[in-house]
Formats: structure tokens, C-alpha cells, sequence
């Protein structure tokens, strides 16, 4: 879709509801997400941590989120799939370029772009490709994970960043962990819908990362996760009892074997 109308759509959208972004990185997540009636579905560079094991999202490859778009694409009939541009994939806006006609062709229908980089942003929505914009914590180039925007400093850079993406024509702006007073300010102040992730309640949409919202990993919880599930508790348990069957010989029983 062309990045004005995609803006404008979204736009006219948040004014009726909130909008609801998750994350992904397969194909049957996907195919759920999609079937229950998420509106965008991210491949984040967040795999990094989730499906690489990796600390951080810094050694994410184009290669890594070319495969997982395609994985993901394969499993949406209806959601817009957004494709994480990773670290250095947007060193100059040629390479920018080439990249996120890489995630179209992969599958994708729009790309992020995290921080403010006037110059790759306004090329690729000159080429027609719809940029999401993110503002806040940026991961790719933060030292620590920490609350960003709580002194004044601060707070006045990402509310200018998100008012120049906003500028540039971006269709949406995530805001990533910063005090809800910023995010109701940027969210009054641009027209481009915002999306939060720890940045509070006033923001136009809400995205998480599924493996966070689904419990996969008890271990990590920050203050902006709510659980909707424990699923490595259950999956855990899931796998004890198959051990203990094969053990036990009680798996596979006559009801699961061929005659
Ligand atoms: O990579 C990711 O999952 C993200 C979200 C946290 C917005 O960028």
C-alpha cells in the first residue's frame, strides 16, 4: 500500500479505536495472530533475544528477519506486517533502500525504522514504501535498557524526533518506554498514530512482544509486561509428563499407534 494512504487509514482508524500491534517471528504465531484480530503484526529485531538467544537485538542480520518475514507472511491473510529494519541495515539511505525492498519481497507491507533519520526515511517513502517510525528507548543503539525522556533534556529531543517522523509522512510511531506524560503530549502533538510500548495508556495503539505477553520466559518481567499467560510454566510441565510416559512406557499407548 502507498505510505500517504496507508497514514491516512491508520489515522482515521485510531480516531475510532485503539489499534493493536504484536510481535512475531513464525508462521503458525502469525496465522493466530492474524485469525484473532490483530491489526499489525511486527517482525521485531527483538527475535534477537526471543528465537537467537541472543542479549540484545545487535547481531540481528537482514538475513535473520528476511526468513522470519517470509515465515511470517506466509501465515497473515489480513494484518499489516511490519518489517524491523536491524542494526545497520540503514546505514545510508541507498542501503536502506535496498533493504526494505528486500522485507516487501519478503512479505512485508511497511518497515520501522528505528530513531530519527530524516534522510533514510523521506527515500524510502519517496520509493512508496510505508515507514513506521520509533521514538524513546531505541535498543539498537542503547547502552542500557532504561525509562527514557523522565529529564526535560530528554524528553524535549523525542518529542521534536517523533514531530519530525511525523513530518516526514512516517504512518505510525512507536514509543517505547517513556513516562506517560511524554507519550499524551507526542500523541496530542502528531497526526501519525502512536503506538506504546511501556509509554502508558494515552498513546493511539499498544504493541508487546507475544513471547512476553504469553509468559514464555518467567525470568524476564519488566514494570510495561502484563502477563496474559504462563506458557513456560505449562510447557514445562507438558514436557515432564511426556518424560515420565516414555519412561513409564505409557506413551505411545494402543489409542496412538498403527495397526
Ligand atoms: O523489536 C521489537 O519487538 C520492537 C518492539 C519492542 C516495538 O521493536
Amino acid at each position: 500500500m502507498n505510505p500517504t494512504e496507508l497514514r491516512k487509514r491508520l489515522i482515521e482508524e485510531a480516531r475510532r479505536r485503539k489499534l493493536v500491534m504484536l510481535t512475531a517471528y513464525d508462521y503458525q504465531m502469525a496465522k493466530i495472530l492474524d485469525d484473532v484480530g490483530v491489526d499489525m503484526i511486527l517482525v521485531g529485531d527483538s527475535l534477537g533475544m526471543t528465537v537467537m538467544g541472543y542479549p540484545d537485538t545487535k547481531s540481528v542480520t537482514m538475513e535473520d528477519m528476511i526468513h522470519h518475514t517470509r515465515a511470517v507472511a506466509r501465515g497473515v491473510k489480513r494484518a499489516l506486517i511490519v518489517g524491523d529494519m536491524p542494526i545497520h541495515s540503514d546505514d545510508t539511505p541507498e542501503l536502506a533502500l535496498r533493504n526494505a525492498r528486500r522485507f516487501l519481497e519478503a512479505g512485508a507491507h511497511a518497515v520501522k525504522i528505528e530513531g530519527n533519520k530524516p534522510e533514510v526515511i523521506k527515500t524510502l517513502i519517496d520509493a512508496g514504501i510505508p515507514v513506521m517510525g520509533h521514538v524513546g528507548l531505541l535498543p539498537q543503539t542503547a547502552k542500557r535498557y532504561r525509562v527514557r525522556g523522565k529529564k526535560r533534556e530528554e524528553a524535549e529531543r523525542i518529542f521534536r524526533d517523533a514531530v519530525d517522523l511525523d513530518g516526514l509522512g512516517v504512518f505510525s510511531i512507536v514509543l517505547e518506554s517513556i513516562p506517560k506524560r511524554l507519550a499524551r503530549r507526542i500523541t496530542e502533538a502528531v497526526e501519525a498514530p502512536t503506538i506504546g510500548i511501556g509509554a502508558g495508556i494515552h498513546c493511539d495503539g499498544q504493541v508487546l512482544v507475544i513471547n512476553d505477553l504469553l509468559g514464555m520466559d518467567e525470568s524476564f518481567k519488566p514494570k510495561f509486561v502484563k502477563r496474559y499467560a504462563h506458557l513456560e510454566r505449562i510447557i514445562r510441565e507438558a514436557v515432564r509428563r511426556f518424560i515420565d510416559d516414555v519412561l513409564n512406557e505409557r506413551f505411545p499407548d494402543e489409542e496412538h499407534t498403527y495397526h
